[in-house]
Order: structure tokens, then sequence, then C-alpha cells
């Protein structure tokens, strides 16, 4: 079981990960048992069981309420049963709403539990690997509205983040595929060593990387650690450091949208986002084609599914500009200077997108 610390000054996260982790739950410093409202992912019901137990045990009140994981839960609508909840409790200030499950649980209820009485403590219970190399730490939290994913949110850092591998083994490999996605985005975009291991790695198979518990516990820190490292920097995501780790990001959030979030996992729509990320960086002269050429080998191996049909570009580009991290009604790219050398707030023309989604529609991906 590893363990670090994100100090933001305001407030402390303690990030564990580890195997066991409700049979250590003592050694995770989660402060005086309180009150406990764990919102948790149904699928989850036998592996939650064990927290609560465990939980109870060290003296805590735990109150449960199971929901479904969708992109549809992260809604106004979707939270008011959980305010209602929270409130016919009587949850007060020194409650502390747990958020058990993968990123779409995590945002949702990091948002309840900074919204309720104008924010109370929570604490983060990552159960995907995406969740847990990367939504589950760093207090983004939001719904989305109709118009738009995530616009409606608050920064509220979780009290603790606490990735227990065993949930994983449960984890379909899709799901496992996406959570790689993010890892191989935090190699390419600001850690050579770690893209090197991944290449090396997985030169027989991607779920080579995750064979053994130890090779995933080391795979979780070395993200968590950057992502860290970027909050710190820049926890309101106004600096530029927060946001290279949206690398891949800008058409992966586009492909997702067009295809109405049902279509791709995130992960594997950021797959074809960092593939266009990296054409759009050649494009623009920033990145060598020998680094392109051999990070495009790499991507393209993936199995992600295919990219859909697009529809036409001015709708894609309008949309694209449209995205939270455009400026001025001009889509900021974070695009490549080298291998883990991302650079944030690029400015990219409607050519060289168009020329870059072309190519993109011309490529396979390594399913079968
Ligand atoms: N806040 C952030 O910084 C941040 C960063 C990246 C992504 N996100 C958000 O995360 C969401 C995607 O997260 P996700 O991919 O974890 O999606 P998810 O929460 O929908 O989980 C994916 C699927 O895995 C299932 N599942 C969860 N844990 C499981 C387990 N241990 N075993 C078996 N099945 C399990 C869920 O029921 C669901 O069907 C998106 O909404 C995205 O916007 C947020
Ligand atoms: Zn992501």
């Amino acid at each position: 079981m590893k363990t670090f610390t994100l100090d933001l000054g305001h407030g402390k996260s303690q990030i564990w990960v580890g195997e066991n982790l409700p049979m250590r739950l003592k050694k995770l410093n989660l402060g005086p048992p309180t009150r406990a409202f764990m919102v948790a992912d149904t699928r989850l019901k036998r592996s939650a069981q064990l927290w609560i137990e465990q939980l109870r045990k060290q003296g805590w009140s735990v109150e449960v309420r199971w929901v479904r994981a969708s992109e549809n839960l992260k809604s106004l609508m979707q939270l008011e049963p959980l305010y209602r909840w929270l409130i016919q409790k009587g949850a007060d200030r020194h409650s502390v709403l747990f958020a058990m499950g993968g990123g779409t649980i995590g945002d949702a209820v990091g948002f309840l539990a900074g919204t309720y009485l104008r924010g109370i403590r929570w604490v983060s219970v990552p159960t995907t690997l995406l969740a847990q190399v990367d939504s589950g730490l760093g207090g983004k939290t939001a719904v989305n509205h109709p118009l738009g994913k995530n616009l409606i949110g608050v920064f509220h850092q979780p009290d603790a983040v606490l990735c227990d591998l065993g949930f994983l083994k449960s984890l379909p490999v899709r799901e496992l595929i996406s959570g790689l996605g993010e890892i191989i985005k935090y190699g390419i975009a600001l850690d050579r060593k770690l893209y090197e291991f991944c290449v090396k790695k997985s030169s027989h198979g991607f779920l080579d990387l995750l064979s053994s518990p130890k090779s995933v516990e080391s795979l979780i820190l070395t993200c968590l650690k950057l992502k860290a490292a970027a909050v710190k920097k820049d926890e309101y995501d106004r600096k530029g450091f927060r946001a290279v780790l949206n690398w891949g990001h800008t058409l992966g959030h586009l492909f997702e949208a067009e295809t109405g979030y049902d279509y791709f996992r995130h992960g594997e729509a950021v797959i074809w986002g960092m593939r266009g990320a990296v054409y759009l960086s050649v494009l623009q002269g920033l990145l060598p084609e020998r680094d392109a050429a051999q990070i495009e080998k790499f991507l393209s191996r993936l199995p992600v599914p295919k990219l859909k049909r697009p529809s036409g570009f001015a709708k894609r580009w309008r949309q694209l500009t449209h995205d939270k991290k455009s400026k001025g009604g001009s889509p900021k790219f974070v695009l490549l200077r080298g291998i883990g050398l991302a650079v944030s707030d690029q400015k990219v023309s409607p050519n060289q997108v168009k020329e870059t989604l072309a190519w993109l529609h011309q490529q396979k991906s390594g399913v079968k």
C-alpha cells in the first residue's frame, strides 16, 4: 500500500493505492468516525459490503444509496433524490459523503458534496481504472446540462482518495483499455519514461501492463502524482498547467458528444483524440515526424471501436468552438513538442482540423 498527500494550502487530500484497503481502514487516517453517507454503484454491491462492514466496525454509522452508473446520473435531476435523501436523513456539516464507483459517480457525488450545505467533506473511492488514475483525484466535480457535458460544477477536493486494486478485478476489458488510454495520455503528454514503459511492456498485448498488482499500483501512483503536481500548480485550471492533462481531449470530447456518449468509453475517445492531436502537432510544425510516427504506431494498436461516420465539418467545428476549453470562439488544443512535452493553449486553423479529421477517418484502430 502506497500513500502521498496533495497539499493545496487550504486543505489536503490523502491518496492511498493498494490491495485490501477496507481491511486496513485504521491506517488510512480518515479522521474520527462520524456519519458516512455512501453513494455506491449497484454493480458493486458485493465488494462494497466489506467496506460498509469495516467502516461500521471502526465506529462509523453508514447510510448507503445504490445508484446506476452512467453519464445520465450526472444531471441536476438525478441528484435531486440524493439531496432529498441527505436532508431527510439529517446529514450535517460533520457528515462525510463517500463516492464509490467510476468517474460518473465520482463527478456527481463530488458535486453533491460540494453543494450540499455549501460543501461537506467527501471521500473518493474510485472503482474503475480510469477513475483511479484520473478522475478520482483533483476536485473537479460536475454534472451535465442538455447543452453540454460537465457545464455545471464546482472545484471541491476530497479528503481522501482510496484506490483499492481489488475493484479492478471485475472490470470488463473495454473499461481497462479506457483506463489505459488515460495512463498513456499521462506518458505522452508529461512523462517520457512512463510512455516508454507502456510501449515496452505492451509488445505482446496491452493487458500485460496490468498483469501484476505491483505494476498496476505503480502505474496508478505515477499517474496520480503527475496529476497532483498539475493540480497543485493550477488547482482552478486557469494557468495552463492543468490544461495539459486534457491532451487528446478536445477531439476526444467531440467524438463522444457526436455519438451520444454511449458509443465510446471516455478513454477510447481520448485514444482517437490523441492520434488526431499528434497529427495536428506535426501540421503545426511543433512535433518532429519521427516522434509522431512512433506514437502513432503505438496508439493505432490499441483496440478501440472505429470512428463513426462524420457529421459535416461545419457542425463539428461549431461543436469544437463550444467546448469549455475554447477561447474567443476558436478551439484551443493541447499539442506536443516532443514525447512528454505537451503545450497547452495552441491555436489551430479550421483547415488544419479539417485535414486532421479527414486523415483520422482513414485510419484503422487495433480492434480485431
Ligand atoms: N473529474 C475529472 O477530473 C474527470 C476526469 C476524467 C473523466 N471524468 C469523467 O469520468 C466519467 C467516466 O468515468 P468511468 O469511465 O469510470 O465511467 P463509469 O462511472 O460510467 O464506469 C464505467 C462502467 O464500469 C462499471 N464499473 C465501475 N466500477 C466497476 C468495477 N469495479 N467492476 C465492474 N464494473 C464496474 C460501471 O457500472 C459502468 O458501467 C465521465 O463522465 C468523465 O467526464 C472526470
Ligand atoms: Zn479524460
